[in-house]
């Protein structure tokens, strides 16, 4: 498999391109039929879920509305902080919509717990999550994403949206850190 480096970290590929996109597809089908007859709100969630969201979008086969918000709950590093700051809200309410989040990895699952409730509290009909990744031996809550691509353990990961200190997003593959 091959390695690469960003900055001081080494890491080697983990999930494939051609993986990523094959799963992408598979959960569009599912999101389509699930949605069938809905006008779902798509919330992605900045920065990490750019990538993903714009493949996963292009799969749908209805015209979603799609805004953006950007939480802070991690601070460059490769651990989760539990701090939480709104730094990009919704442009729209979300009042009486079926909102659909998408987002690029759940780890504990408190950014998106965080984010499901803020959803509701401001009338949301309903609220599911689509994380393209889900690191199911950190999560801390009952139950899973409603929609996850892949189940990985806890190892920190870069590519396809997600970064190391801020690089490494455009990486068309999926890369963990080697030990
Ligand atoms: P929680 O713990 O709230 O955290 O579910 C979710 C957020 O933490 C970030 N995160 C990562 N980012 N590689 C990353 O680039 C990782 O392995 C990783 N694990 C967690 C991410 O921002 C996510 O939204
Ligand atoms: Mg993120």
């Amino acid at each position: 498999m091959k390695d690469i480096r960003i900055l001081d970290k080494v890491f080697e590929e983990y999930l494939s391109e051609e993986n990523i996109q094959a799963r992408i597809a598979d959960l569009a089908r599912q999101i389509n039929r699930d949605y069938a007859g809905k006008d779902p709100l798509i919330v992605s969630v900045l920065n990490g879920a750019f990538i993903f969201t714009a493949d996963l979008a292009r799969h749908l086969n209805f015209d979603p509305e799609i805004q953006f918000v950007r939480l802070s709950s991690y601070h460059g590093g490769t651990k989760s902080s539990g701090q939480m700051r709104v730094l990009l809200d919704l442009s729209n309410s979300p009042e009486g919509r079926d909102v659909l989040i998408v987002e690029d990895i759940v780890d504990t699952g408190r950014t998106l717990d965080w984010l499901r409730r803020d959803l509701m509290v401001k009338g949301a009909n309903s609220v599911k999550i689509a994380s393209l990744l889900f690191k199911h031996e950190m999560y801390q809550f009952p139950e899973p994403p409603e929609y996850f691509c892949f189940k990985i353990p806890n190892a920190f990961v870069v590519g396809y949206g997600l970064d190391y200190a801020e690089r490494g997003r455009n990486l068309r593959a999926i890369y963990s850190l080697k030990p």
